[in-house]
């Protein structure tokens, strides 16, 4: 009978749902990982892909994506669901990441049927097909239950650095051990409370929800939830390497016992595709996922800039600077004398209605004019792999410390929330490959930095950074510990071999 039952099991078409948080950063990751799992399965495996309207609609209306995916036909489908945030024209930055999850929270029990229809029966293609395993978002607590009420294996996809997720599966033993909240003023005090970090973890490494510490903010209710559900999933897919976290992660694995580890993804996918056309398979490479419109001119500038010159300058998706941070950042800038490319995204900074009012002086100005371009957004990957940047003024975001390091360039980190704050202290203390300007963010501090970084110590950084970028091929090349977990992962959800979670109800 149990043979019986098994031979009816598996003869349901293996068929995932990839439900992301709805912003930039997590949605080109799990983008990434949709076209990894259905170009490595060769059609074996479907997709639905769970995007907010508002997602969806920037996607339609800027990315390549979606004309990408529907070559995989009917074993690829979008579905949307509402973020609760109203019109398009609202705002959806990094102040509004609680709400959106709060109210997908929300919804997943007040309409756990539409969840739930979606879940039983996906979208892929016209042929609906039974759902057999959920890829959600780390932060997306409420996920285990609707996995339980629906019976199928929950994977949770943390996008974000998994020394950041550490600090965050820690925040339980950190309130315990008393490093929180902070038992002081001192914010380069060390946290002596989170396994594998003892030595150089310092106060202000951590997400900057730590230094206000209120157990009721609804941010770190969020993030001790996190905490709290991480354990329960199936399995727990990282964007990272064995290589550059191996360490860190050998102190989750009580957490995560069944860690897939298929970073750098973008990597891996550009490594894969590229492997498949040499097989005469036909794939594209270019993968942008970018919800906003890349402004391809820059490639153009960047390529009569010398070899290594330019400084690249982004604060990603979804940090913003304000009005006096703008104006110590142009005139740090400036004053290195160095080449750069700069990244303001539009509503990236606040209290500022219209540039004319900033205290910009005509000497910075012609310094602009003479040795920097300004854009709202670029193709991120493809500027990183230009020759002619030599440096990266980053938020320090997961998935652009990644592609900075997979392309050899060294930073200088000004994080801004969450996970950042961890990471630019990793790239700085740990890995040696650029400089923490955490907390201080003044002309001086920027100008030294970027000569720094640019000049008297670019070979030492440059060293650290490429020898980590080889690693990172290796990684995701045949046999690597990357390529080798995300076969791994692609086998387990082929085979259906993902643990069900027990019916709760
Ligand atoms: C968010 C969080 O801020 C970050 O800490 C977490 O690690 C992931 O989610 P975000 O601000 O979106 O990230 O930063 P990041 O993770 O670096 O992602 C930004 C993405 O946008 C990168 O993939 C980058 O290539 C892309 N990008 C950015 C562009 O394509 N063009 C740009 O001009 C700027």
């Amino acid at each position: 009978m149990e043979k019986l039952l098994n031979n009816i099991s598996n003869e349901v078409t293996p068929h995932v749902v990839i439900f992301p948080l709805p912003i930039q950063g997590p949605v080109n990751c799990m983008l990434k990982l949709a076209e990894l799992i259905l170009s490595l399965s060769r059609g074996t495996i479907s997709v639905t892909f769970i995007n907010s309207e508002f997602i969806q609609h920037l996607l339609d209306l800027h990315s390549p994506a979606p004309a990408r995916l529907s070559r995989f036909g009917p074993s690829f489908g979008f579905e949307t669901v509402s973020d609760g945030l109203g019109p398009y024209e609202n705002p959806r930055g990094g102040q509004q990441l609680a709400n959106i999850t709060n109210y997908l929270g929300d919804q997943a029990q007040a309409t756990v049927s539409r969840l739930r229809e979606l879940l039983v029966y996906g979208s892929a293609g016209p042929r609906r097909k039974p759902v057999t395993c959920i890829i959600a978002d780390g932060f997306f607590w409420f996920m285990p239950d609707v996995a339980k009420e629906i019976g199928v294996p929950l994977v949770y996809f943390e996008t974000v650095s998994p020394c950041g997720l550490w600090t965050y599966l820690c925040l339980p033993k950190m309130l315990q051990a008393g490093d929180l909240p902070f038992p002081g003023d001192d914010l380069d005090a060390l946290v002596t409370s989170v396994p594998g970090m003892e030595t150089y973890l310092r106060r202000r490494d951590l997400a900057s929800f730590c230094r206000d510490y209120d157990p009721n903010d609804q941010v770190i209710q969020l993030f001790l939830k996190e905490a709290q559900y991480y354990s329960s999933a199936q399995g727990h897919i990282l964007n990272t390497f064995d290589d550059l976290e191996g360490e860190l992660l050998s102190h989750m694995r009580p957490f995560s016992p069944n860690m897939y580890t298929v970073g750098p993804l973008h990597l891996n996918l550009m490594t894969r595709l590229e492997q498949k056309q040499s097989d005469n398979v036909d794939s594209p490479l270019s993968f942008s996922n970018n919800i906003w419109q890349e402004d391809r001119s820059c490639l153009t500038w960047l390529d009569a800039q010398p070899s290594k010159s330019v400084l690249f300058v982004s604060i990603g998706s979804l940090a913003f600077m304000t009005k006096d941070q703008l104006v110590e950042f142009w005139h740090g800038l400036v004053n290195s004398g160095m080449r750069f490319l700069w990244v303001r995204r539009p509503n990236s900074v606040i209290d500022i209605v219209d540039e004319d009012q900033l205290d910009i002086s005509d000497e910075v100005l012609a310094g602009t004019k003479e040795r920097a371009l300004i854009v709202s957004w670029v193709p991120q990957e493809a500027v990183l792999k230009h020759r002619a940047i030599g440096g990266f003024l980053t938020h320090s975001g997961w998935n652009s410390t990644l592609e900075s390091i997979v392309e050899g360039v060294p930073m200088i980190c000004w994080p801004f929330f969450v996970d950042q704050q961890v990471n630019s202290r990793l790239v700085s203390e740990v890995w040696k490959m650029g400089l923490d300007m955490k907390d201080n963010c003044n002309r001086v501090v920027i100008e030294t930095m970027v000569k720094d970084l640019m000049g008297a110590r670019k070979e030492e950084f440059l060293k650290k950074v490429d020898c980590m970028a080889k690693l990172a091929a290796q990684a995701v090349g045949p046999g690597g510990s990357s390529y080798n977990q995300l076969n791994r992962l692609i086998d387990d959800i082929k085979f259906k071999r993902l643990a069900i979670p027990s019916n709760a109800h």
